[in-house]
C-alpha cells in the first residue's frame, strides 16, 4: 500500500457509467442493485461520491457511496446508501472517511431543513456497515419494510417473505465533530489495518475550508 494514494471525488456526469459497472461488478446480497440512469440521476445532482486507488500505473475504483432524497419513501427524508468498498482496501477507515465527505457536502451545499432526516437502511441481518456507521453519528431507531415494488428480488426475506431493514437516523450534532476532522485533517485515513495516504478532491474541502468548517459547527447547532 506504500505507493497508492487514496483520492475522494465528487462523480460527474460523464463518470457515472464507470461508477455504475464498478457497482455492478460488486454487487453483494446486502446492497440494492440499482440501474444506470438511477447513477446518471446521482451524478447529476452531485450525490454519488467515490474513492479511488492512485498507484504507480494508474488509477482503480476503490469505493462509492451516495447522499439522496430517500427512494423508496414518499415522505422527505435523504438517505446515505449504496456503501461500498472493495475487499482489498478495507480496514483502512475509508468507508468513514467516505461517509463523512458525502455527508458534509450535502449540508454544506445544500442543508436540508431540520424535519428532513438523513437516514440509512441496513438489511437486518447485515454487520458489515453498523460500525461505520455509528462512527459518522447515525443511531438505530428501529425496523422497516420497504414497499414490495422496490425491493430487488435477491435481497434474503424473513419467514413471512418480506425484506427487513434497520433504519438509521443521523444526528446532526455529529456535525461538530466533522468540523473537527476537516481542520484537524493530515491527508491520512486511519483503521484498524493501518493508515494510508489520501486526498480529498471536493469544493468544500479545496477551496472553502475555512468557511465548511463554520457552516459545520453552525449546523450542528440546529435543533
Ligand atoms: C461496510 C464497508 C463499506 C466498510 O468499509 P471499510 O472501508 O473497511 O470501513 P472502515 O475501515 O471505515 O471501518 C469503519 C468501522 O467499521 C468496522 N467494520 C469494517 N468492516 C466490517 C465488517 N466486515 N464487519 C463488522 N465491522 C466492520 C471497522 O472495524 C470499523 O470500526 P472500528 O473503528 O470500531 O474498528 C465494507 O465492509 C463493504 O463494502 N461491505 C460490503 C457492502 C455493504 O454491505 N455495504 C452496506 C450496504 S447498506
Amino acid at each position: 500500500m506504500g505507493d497508492t494514494v487514496f483520492v475522494i471525488r465528487r462523480v460527474t456526469k460523464d463518470w457515472a457509467e464507470k461508477v455504475f459497472e464498478f457497482h455492478k461488478t460488486h454487487i453483494t446480497p446486502y446492497l440494492w442493485p440499482r440501474d444506470l440512469k438511477f447513477f446518471r440521476e446521482l451524478a447529476q445532482r452531485e450525490s454519488l461520491f467515490e474513492i479511488v486507488a492512485q498507484i504507480p500505473s494508474g488509477e482503480e475504483m476503490a469505493g462509492v457511496c451516495y447522499i439522496t432524497e430517500d427512494p423508496s419513501e414518499s415522505e422527505d427524508r435523504i438517505e446515505f446508501g449504496g456503501v461500498f468498498v472493495v475487499p482489498e482496501f478495507r480496514g483502512l477507515g475509508l468507508a468513514t472517511v467516505l461517509g463523512k465527505v458525502a455527508i458534509a457536502s450535502l449540508f454544506i451545499w445544500d442543508p436540508p431543513s431540520s424535519e428532513i432526516p438523513v437516514i440509512a437502511h441496513v438489511h437486518e441481518k447485515n454487520q458489515e456497515p453498523r460500525r461505520v456507521l455509528e462512527q459518522l453519528g447515525f443511531i438505530k431507531t428501529g425496523q422497516e419494510i420497504p414497499p414490495e415494488e422496490i425491493v430487488p428480488p435477491g435481497l434474503e426475506r424473513n419467514e413471512e417473505g418480506k425484506v427487513v431493514g434497520d433504519l438509521f437516523v443521523f444526528r446532526r450534532a455529529q456535525l461538530s465533530e466533522f468540523a473537527d476532522w476537516l481542520e484537524n485533517f493530515q491527508g491520512l485515513a486511519e483503521g484498524k489495518k493501518g493508515k494510508v495516504s489520501l486526498k480529498i478532491n471536493v469544493p468544500f474541502f479545496t477551496d472553502y475550508k475555512s468557511e465548511a468548517i463554520e457552516a459545520l459547527r453552525d449546523l450542528s447547532r440546529v435543533r
